[in-house]
């Protein structure tokens, strides 16, 4: 992938594909055709002859403009209202054209005359974030013959940007984007190429290239630490579970650490209360808390973000073999709480609960979850939303606000004690199942017992990194979701 920015104008450069982003205003005020030069009177033509008006949403796609094989005009609504989703909305829905049309390279641009709410900087970032990501295509296990043609030289050309922060924001972008897609590749590659120990060996890949400190503990090492939640849901599993760390320390003259925990599961049968067979494939993308970890790490050490960050991801699959763990099983985890084990396929909390207890040996300024949780919590909020649960009032409040900024939103639910009732036990300290009622509620309960007095926050992605269908900028199956929400949610912290 290459990602550049820069100064000249879009007309003098060289690209398979144009994508230009424009405002009803640009539309309007004719300032549109001269840009193309001796193209103008094409272009002019065929802004007459259709209904483009620079709606957002709206695009108008010409063919053989000067040197560009496609140009793609795409709306963005009016000046005033511009966001930097609608940057990323209309580069993508352009680029996705163009891709469409075998385009390799693509120009960005946009019409200048900086708005107040989108700084040049993020005008650039968004412009590329959108364009890049929408641009993603899981095509690995696709022969030659059957790969379509992708865009993978990517140029912004913005005039009236300083071209230092034109360059940083291309770069920013690039490396983000980088992360996503290791996120994404992780979390849509098949549970027999990605079973624990392969997600392991790519979190220490990963970590030996952007020099984070990795520890992998075998599981040898996950029995002497008395993991036993982890090692119950590993129990049906022929293959061995691993306890994967990272440690990334961007600060390394502060000793605050923050905590960053993801599940996870390799693929979720359900273990002996065996999920349905439709769709089970799905739960290939079971890991995609973990994944998240691994790409925000990668994220956060290529930007230098100066925090100090922790990622943790116990990793195993949960399936139902001779020696599975089973129903009515009492297990006892890392802390020493124990679990009566009422459903195998709420196995997810069963070994968060040993990552969130280990978290505390960093005594973090908070512990932040990522999981693939609960059905329910994908039945309250879809795939546009990602539930968000805990004690961490401020780091909730900067969540929510690197939610918006980032579009990965997420939504604040309660976690009432009233609702604590439907996880007692009558053998053990706590039931891995709370009943059919708030079932994403009762999940976030049980994780609240493993982390003490630390600020926490649970966020279950099981809608939202899972997308059944594709949205503006990603395509069915692994978002990514996580990376660009917890990387901006540092880029707060260390401001
Ligand atoms: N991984 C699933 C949750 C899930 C469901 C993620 C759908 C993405 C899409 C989790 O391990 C699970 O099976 N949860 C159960 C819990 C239940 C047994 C209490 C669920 O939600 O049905
Ligand atoms: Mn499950
Ligand atoms: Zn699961």
């Amino acid at each position: 992938m290459k990602v550049e920015y820069t100064e000249k104008k879009f007309l003098d450069l060289r690209a398979d594909s144009l994508v230009l982003a424009l405002t009803e205003e640009n539309v309007d005020s004719g300032d549109v055709p001269p840009l193309f030069g001796e193209s103008r009177r094409q272009v002019e033509g065929a802004l007459k002859g259709s209904d483009f008006s620079g709606k957002r949403d709206q695009q108008l796609t010409l063919y053989t403009i000067g040197k560009f094989r496609i140009v793609c005009l795409v709306g963005v609504g009016e000046k005033s209202q511009l966001t930097n989703e609608k940057l990323r909305r209309a580069a993508a829905a352009g680029v996705k054209s163009a891709q469409t049309a075998k385009a390799a390279s693509v120009v960005l641009s946009a019409l200048g005359s900086t708005v107040e709410q989108v700084s040049d900087y993020e005008t650039v970032h968004s412009l590329l974030e959108g364009a890049i990501l929408g641009a993603y295509k899981f095509d690995k296990y696709l022969t030659q013959n059957n790969q379509k043609s992708k865009v993978v030289d990517f140029k912004v050309a913005l005039q009236g940007v300083k071209a230092a922060i034109g360059q940083k924001a291309a770069r920013d972008a690039q490396v983000v984007c980088e992360a996503v897609f290791m996120t994404r590749d992780l979390c849509n590659a098949p549970a027999n190429e990605i079973y624990p120990e392969a997600l392991a060996n790519v979190a220490a890949k990963m970590a030996r290239k952007y020099r984070v400190h990795a520890r992998i503990l075998d599981e040898k090492q996950i029995a002497k630490l008395k993991m036993g939640g982890l090692l119950a849901v590993n129990s049906g599993s022929a293959k061995p579970p691993r306890f994967i760390t990272l440690e990334y320390k961007g600060s390394p003259r502060s000793r605050d650490w923050y905590a960053i925990v993801g599940k996870g599961i390799t693929f979720d049968s359900g273990g002996i209360s065996l999920k349905a067979a439709a769709n089970m494939g799905e739960m290939k993308m079971d890991m995609s808390g973990a994944a998240a970890v691994i790409g925000t790490i990668q994220a956060l050490a290529s930007l230098k973000i100066p925090v100090n960050v922790v990622g943790i991801a116990p990793s195993t699959e949960n399936l139902p073999g001779g020696s599975a763990y089973k129903p009515g099983d009492v297990v006892t985890t890392m802390s020493g709480i124990t679990i009566e084990v009422d459903n195998t396929d709420a196995e997810g909390r069963i070994i968060l609960s040993d990552g969130l207890y280990y978290a505390q040996r960093y005594k973090p300024k908070a512990i932040i979850d990522l999981a693939t949780l609960t059905g329910a919590c994908v039945v309250a909020l879809g795939q546009h939303a990602t539930g968000m649960f805990g004690t961490g009032e401020d780091v909730m409040a900067q969540l929510k606000e690197a939610g918006e900024k980032t579009y990965e939103r997420v939504w604040q639910m309660p976690i009432y004690d009233e609702y604590e009732k439907q996880i007692k036990s009558d053998i053990a300290d706590v039931k891995n199942v709370g009943g059919r009622w708030a079932g994403a509620i009762t999940a976030a309960l049980f994780l609240k017992k493993f982390v003490s007095d630390y600020p926490w926050v649970h966020l279950d992605i099981a809608g939202t990194a899972m997308l059944e269908d594709a949205t503006d900028y990603a395509p069915k199956g692994g978002s990514g979701v996580g990376v660009r929400l917890l990387t901006q949610f540092f880029k707060q912290v260390a401001s």
